[in-house]
């Protein structure tokens, strides 16, 4: 028989009682963001990297909440025409900067925002802490392990901390996953299995962009699944302790029927399932074809360029500390978009089948399906949050800039060993594939690994 829980208000109470009672501590990440919190004073932020992500996610829109809270002293990319731009859509009257280095110096912010190029972050990274202001980075922290240890490296000498922006973690429906777990719903996990599917439109997008170079992205293993994997070792509560791979390129880059370098001006656009008009949206128009003068980069790759080297499917096998195993897969030319994982524990298993953005298929709650062993199963429905990322961004946020001492009882604040122990597992995944070997975590940081919990 089926019961629906709906997640009222009243049921997180008695999830978080029952669960967490005695765990409404701060993480000493939370703890870290407290020394952004000047009472009285607004926080003075800079961003690097004023692409689509740093101007809407971390310009435009926290303006528009935390004006109270926050202002920004300044703005710094590469791309002057870019940068420009940024500033006009952001509303901001700042200094612009083609150096960063010029930006921490005149601008002094309490906390520089790292929105740049994947490969690029640990550059501002050190850079911000070194010059003693707090660092929030975007996703991947870095993509390399000789950058790991250099961002460690960094933090420990200026004593400044790092903040690494994992808003997946945010989303109700996994935080939901996270409670029922660490309440022992399905007793001791021992093995998970995950599988991520990207569709021809997002999972396209990747190969039109820098995110198609290994030495830019470092591959989607590191690029995108480091949300996943830093989900697992969160979810899990264990470091990842040795990994294998497999991944290929069979759909996108050379394997296409025909190329050009760009979709505009493309001979092939009447028969191309991925032909993009990048010139009917105004913003990316205005942000990257307009200052291609400036750095040649063009935002409306072919998806089937030549130089495309990363992998366009991945199956990784993941031994934790705990002795959790864990298959994850990433597809990248799904019919939709969406993943499917399931826990699998000694009292039991709990999954979800999370479908995105299907038009055909409008809802605003997720459904997580607890059966237990020789017992019953349960469907729990979690109503979605509003905005970006399943309304990980907001929450996110509001965290980092409107209460930033508040308790984090479900340890979603994320620092620089969480960066790291992410990233190290597609980091470790790219190595075993090039390598053909599994390559152990500890091989790649001097970080200490270690088993904090099974589940319960
Ligand atoms: N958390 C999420 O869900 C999420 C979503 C999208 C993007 N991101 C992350 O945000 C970051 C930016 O992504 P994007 O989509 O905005 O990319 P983008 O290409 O639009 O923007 C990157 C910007 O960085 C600038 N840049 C690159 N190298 C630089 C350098 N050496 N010095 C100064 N500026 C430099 C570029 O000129 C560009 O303006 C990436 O790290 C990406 O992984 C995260």
């Amino acid at each position: 028989m089926n019961t629906t829980e709906k997640q009222s208000r009243r049921d997180f109470i008695a999830i978080s009682g029952s669960a967490l009672a005695g765990s409404l501590f701060l993480h000493p990440v939370a703890q870290a963001l407290s020394i952004f919190d000047k009472p009285g004073q607004k926080m003075k932020l800079a961003m690097v990297g004023t692409g689509v992500r740093g101007l809407a996610m971390w310009g435009r829109d926290v303006i528009r909440a935390y004006k109270d809270q926050v202002e920004f002293v300044g703005l710094s990319d590469k791309n002057e025409g870019r940068m420009k731009y940024g500033k006009t859509f952001m509303g901001v009257d700042c200094p612009l900067f083609l150096s960063a280095d010029q930006m921490l110096k005149d601008a002094k912010p309490d906390v520089l925002i790292v929105t740049t190029m994947d490969s690029t972050h640990h550059e501002f990274i050190v850079k911000g802490l070194l010059a003693g202001m707090n660092v929030i980075s975007e996703k991947p922290m870095t993509t390399d392990e000789v950058k790991v240890k250099a961002i460690l490296d960094a933090e420990r000498k200026s004593g400044k901390k790092l903040i690494v922006t994992f808003n997946y973690r945010y989303s109700p429906h996994r935080q939901k996953l996270y409670e029922l777990l660490r309440a022992g719903e399905i007793g001791t996990i021992t093995s998970v299995d995950f599988h991520w599917y990207l569709d021809t439109s997002h999972g396209a997008d990747y190969f039109r962009r820098w995110h198609g170079r290994k030495e830019f992205g470092g591959t989607l293993l590191v690029h995108k699944s480091t949300h996943h994997f830093d989900l697992l070792n969160w979810w899990l509560d264990s470091d990842p302790e040795e990994v294998f791979a497999y991944g290929s390129l069979e759909f996108y880059g050379k394997n296409g029927p025909f190329r050009s370098k760009t979709c505009r001006g493309c001979p092939h656009a009447s028969k191309c399932d991925f032909h993009w008009d990048i010139t009917r949206n105004e913003h990316l128009t205005k942000l990257y074809v307009e200052n291609e003068q400036y750095d040649g980069y063009h935002r409306d790759g072919c998806v089937f360029r030549e130089e495309i080297d990363i992998y366009d499917k991945m199956a990784v096998q993941i031994k934790y500390k705990n002795n959790v195993q864990v298959s994850y897969s990433l597809t990248t030319y799904s019919p939709y978009e969406g993943y499917r994982i399931a826990f699998n524990g000694t009292k039991g298993r709990l999954e979800a089948w999370i479908k995105e953005s299907q038009p055909w298929d409008e809802k605003n709650e997720d459904e997580l399906v607890l059966v237990k062993n020789f017992g019953q199963r349960h469907i729990i429905t979690v109503p979605q949050g509003g905005g970006g990322h399943g309304g990980g961004d907001t929450r996110l946020k509001d965290k980092l800039f409107l209460d930033p001492n508040k308790p984090d009882p479900w340890r979603q604040s994320a620092g620089s060993r969480d960066g790291a122990m992410s990233c190290l597992v597609g980091i470790a995944a790219r190595h075993s594939i090039e390598q053909g070997k599994p390559i152990k975590i500890q091989d790649l940081t001097d970080i200490p690994l270690a088993a904090s919990g099974r589940g319960a």
